[in-house]
Parts: C-alpha cells; structure tokens; sequence
C-alpha cells in the first residue's frame, strides 16, 4: 500500500506542475521534493517485471493466446486495463494462495510494489520509454526438485488415439484411462506434461484407480457411453481412487516429490487421466497430451512412502442465494478421519458427531477432523490440494491440535497452523501448494477445513456431489514420516 501512495503524491506533483507550468527541476510550492521519483516506464519497469513474472507463459509460445503475447509493448499498451484489472484482482498470475498463511515452492503471487508498478504505469499515461533503460531480471529457477528426476521419465502415459474436444460448449471434461501395465507395486516420484494442443488443454489432473475387475468393468461402461474416445467426467474420475497423482494446469512445471519419498502406485492399478479442455479462446482441433511418470527402479523403494490422503467432503447443503463471503461465520461438524491408508486414524470423540446434512444454511461449511497418529512416527505433510467446484469461492486449511476439555477432546482454540488459504478460488487453476518446510502435523490433532460459497446463482439448493452444479469442500495432503 505505501507504493501506491507514494506514487499518488509523485502522480499529484506532476500534475501540479503541468498546471502551473513550472519548468523542468523546479519545485512546486508546498511539495516536498520527489528525488529520484520519475514516472514509470514500459522499458525499465515494467517490463522486467513482465519477464519475471508473466512472460513465462505470456510469451507467445502457445500457453496463452496469441492476443496475451506480453512481449509486445503496444499490445501491453492497448491491453493495461484489462492487464491492471487482473493483477490488482489477483486473477493473474495463477495463484490463489492467500499471503501470511504458509509458504510455498515457486510462488508466483506479485508483491505489493510489483502489482504498483502495473497500477501507475497505467495511471500515469502508458509511457514506452527508452529500451536502453531495459535490464533482464533474473529469472527465478523453478524450486520443484525437477533436476533430481533423470532426463528420460519411467513412462508416458497418453490416451490411445487422440480427442476432439466438444466445441459446442464452452468447457469439455473427458477422461482417459491407461494401463501401466505393472506387474509389482511402484513409487511415483515426480511428473511432467507433455502437451499436445495447448489451445485447447486447459487442466489435467490424473488419478491411479485400483486394478480390481469391478473398477475394470465400471471403467469399460463409462468408455462405452458415447462413441469418442474416453468418457465425459467433470471435477473427477467417476471411479473408486487410490490416489491422486498429478496435476497440471498451463505454466505447469516439471514436479519432483522430496527427496526419498514415493508414492505407492499398486500392482494392476490403471491410471485415470482427467482433462479439462477449455473452448472458450477460440482453441481448435485434436489432442492427445501425456503425462511423463518417474518411478523409483521396483529393486529400490524409497526410504519414505508418501500417502495422498483425501480428507473432507463431508454432506452439508447450502440453500440458493446464499453468499457465504468472509463475514458470514460457519457452521462446524466434527468427524472423525476415517482414512485406514495412514496412521492418522484412532477416532475418538464420536459423541462430537452432528447431523452433518444441517450445516450450510449461511454459505458456509467448517469440518473438523479429528485424528490421533497412531504410527511410531510423527507424520509431516508437504503438499496440499485443495479442492471445490464452481460456486466455492474461499476455502482454507489447518493443522488444529486438540485440548482436553472435561471428557471431549476439542481443537484448541488460537492454536490452528495454516496450510492453505484462498480467497479467490478458481476451478480452472486447480493444483498443489509444496511447503517451503514441510508441516508436521500434531500427534492428536484435527484437520481443519473452511469452505464458502456463492449460491445467488443457483436455482435450487447445492449440496454434495459430483456434477458440475454440485460442490465440494475437500483437501489433499501428501504426507510422509518424518525419519
Ligand atoms: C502460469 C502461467 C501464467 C502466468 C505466470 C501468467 N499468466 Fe496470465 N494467463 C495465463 C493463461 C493460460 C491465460 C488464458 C486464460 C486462462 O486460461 O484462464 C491468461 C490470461 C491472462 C489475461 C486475460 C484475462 C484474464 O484476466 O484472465 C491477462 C490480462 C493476464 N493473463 C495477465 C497476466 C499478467 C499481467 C501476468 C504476470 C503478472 C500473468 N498473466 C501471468 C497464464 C499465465
């Protein structure tokens, strides 16, 4: 906020002095001296930080459409309300964590001064500058782990013949389900895209389904729904999941889990990849993108399996009309984490259960799960996924340790350890948030999840599911141990 008003008095001299006429250098009456303060230029302001911050994806290579090409400065001339709206409404860069929460790998939130500069070179009249002033910033090398990942993945994996994305909506989700083939269980390490038709392909999230033959079945009925290949699917696989596996959304980089760690991928189980192609840019034609897989070699497992586990989702239902924004207070259920796959389970506490159908009334849902860690050792999470559909608008997650308060256990007011938090949730930039530190989660403690929303759009009352007109209230944390 101070650049701003810095900038506003330097903007106010300025145009004092047109006023008065004064010449060049001289001070206006009254004014305090501005040294150094000149007005913003395209060349020496802003467009290192469009290199910095923007042009990894606005450069014209295909990520974004050709109209967003940021490395031309008459087009960032004739786009800066549109630009400046973005970055001030933090629609761009894609990033919805909210500061002072936590911190994450490869950031790409602005700073104050950062989302300054775009806001006053717009004020103060476009300026192109001289080029000469223009210096290239350093380029902040992703902080994903990628260069751990040998050249060449393990597998890719891609859809058997190529989609046509259905043009006659606006957005088309299909999924394709893909056999590894593994004869034993593996450990995923890390991923990357490869993308086929960036005009197109907006998302993909994959998911391992379980090899069973009821899976199998399900899988080939959803197949055989339409005549194209895969099956329509919105905001999931439509199956049973093992475990999430990767996401990626454009500017997506190349993702290595930490160090030593793996995530078991069992024998049989098929690979469900989820594509969200948006029609919306004017995109066209075919696709067939694949996800590039590292897996640890099947004679060395690494040192810590890591567990995916989905917590969340418990059944409310929020009227029509609702707007759950941060002023509304939320209505909280108790459960117990009922996930066998880690040690995070032991319920205690069921006298804490409500009738979770009657939360949701303002908008607004807070579900508390509580846990002991029943394993040797402490447990600590390094991912989180978060996970709504349409009409969520913030969701938050936290790390509550739990106080004894006569009989019941209870997650200890003031002491919540912020995972995630969103203000300005967007379906379209799903992903995961890696700690800079991973998080060690309490030995008996409550995962705390807050999720809002906005029903004045609805015509009917929106509860749990999975159709585009429901929605969800959901995390994923990537745990391991901590030895
Ligand atoms: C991780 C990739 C990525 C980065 C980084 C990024 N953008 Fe974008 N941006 C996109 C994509 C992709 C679109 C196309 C619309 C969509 O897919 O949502 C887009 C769309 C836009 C739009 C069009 C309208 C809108 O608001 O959606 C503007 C303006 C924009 N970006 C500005 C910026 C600016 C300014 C920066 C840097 C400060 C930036 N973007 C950084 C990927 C990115």
């Amino acid at each position: 906020m101070v650049e701003f008003s810095r900038r506003s008095v330097a903007l106010s001299a300025s145009a004092l002095m047109a006023l008065c006429a004064c010449g060049e250098g001289e001070q206006t009456p009254g004014e305090v001296a501005e040294e150094g303060v000149e007005s913003v230029t395209f060349h020496r302001d802003l467009r290192p930080v469009l290199e910095a911050r923007c042009n990894g994806c606005h450069d014209g290579s295909g990520i974004t459409p050709d109209a967003l090409d940021f490395r031309d400065p008459v087009q960032v001339q004739a786009l800066a309300p549109v630009i400046t709206a973005a970055v001030v409404g933090r629609t761009m860069p894609p990033w919805q964590a909210s500061g002072g929460c936590n911190e994450y790998k490869d950031d790409l939130s602005l700073s104050a001064s950062e989302i300054a500069t775009f806001v006053d070179w717009e004020a103060e009249g476009l300026k192109l500058g001289d080029p000469a002033d223009f210096v290239m910033p350093d380029l902040r090398p992703s902080e994903l782990g990628a260069e751990r990942l040998p050249s060449e993945p393990t597998l890719t994996i891609r859809s058997a013949s190529p989609y046509t994305p259905d043009k006659s909506r606006p957005d088309d989700f299909r999924c394709f389900a893909v056999d590894p083939g593994f004869e034993a269980d593996r450990f995923l390490q890390g991923f990357e895209v490869e993308v086929d038709n960036v005009s197109v392909l907006h998302h993909i999230v994959v998911f391992a389904v379980p090899g069973d033959e009821e899976t199998g079945q399900l899988l080939a009925e959803l197949e055989a729904e339409d005549e194209t290949p895969g099956y329509s699917c919105f905001g999931d696989s439509r199956t049973n999941v093992e475990t999430l596996a990767a996401v990626w959304a454009p500017g997506g980089e190349k993702t290595a889990f930490p160090p030593g760690t793996g995530l078991r991928i069992s024998k049989g189980a098929r690979f469900v990849m989820q594509m969200h192609y948006n029609l919306s840019q004017g995109g066209d034609g075919q696709d067939n993108s694949g996800i590039k897989l590292w897996f640890a070699p099947e004679d060395s497992p690494p040192a810590r399996e890591a567990e995916m586990v989905f917590i969340g989702n418990l059944p409310f239902e929020i009227p029509s009309g609702v707007n759950g924004g941060t002023s509304q207070s939320c209505e909280g259920v108790y459960a117990l984490l009922d996930d066998t796959s880690m040690p995070l389970t032991e319920g205690i506490n069921e006298e804490n259960l409500e009738d979770p159908s009657e939360i949701g009334s303002g908008g607004c849902v807070q579900q508390d799960f509580l846990y002991t860690l029943t394993g040797a050792e402490p447990v600590e999470a390094h991912a989180v996924f978060p996970h709504m559909h349409l009409k969520g608008t913030h969701i938050r997650a936290e790390f509550v340790p739990l106080e004894i308060d006569g009989e019941h256990s209870r997650p200890a007011p003031g002491a919540e350890v912020c995972l995630l938090d969103t203000d300005r949730w967007d379906f379209d930039w799903q992903r995961f948030y890696w700690f800079q530190q991973p998080v060690k989660a309490p030995v008996r403690g409550s995962v705390r999840l807050t999720c809002r929303y906005d029903t004045r759009g609805a015509s009917e009352a929106v509860s749990l599911g999975e159709g585009s007109g429901d929605e969800m209230c959901l995390v994923l944390l990537f745990l391991t141990g901590t030895r």
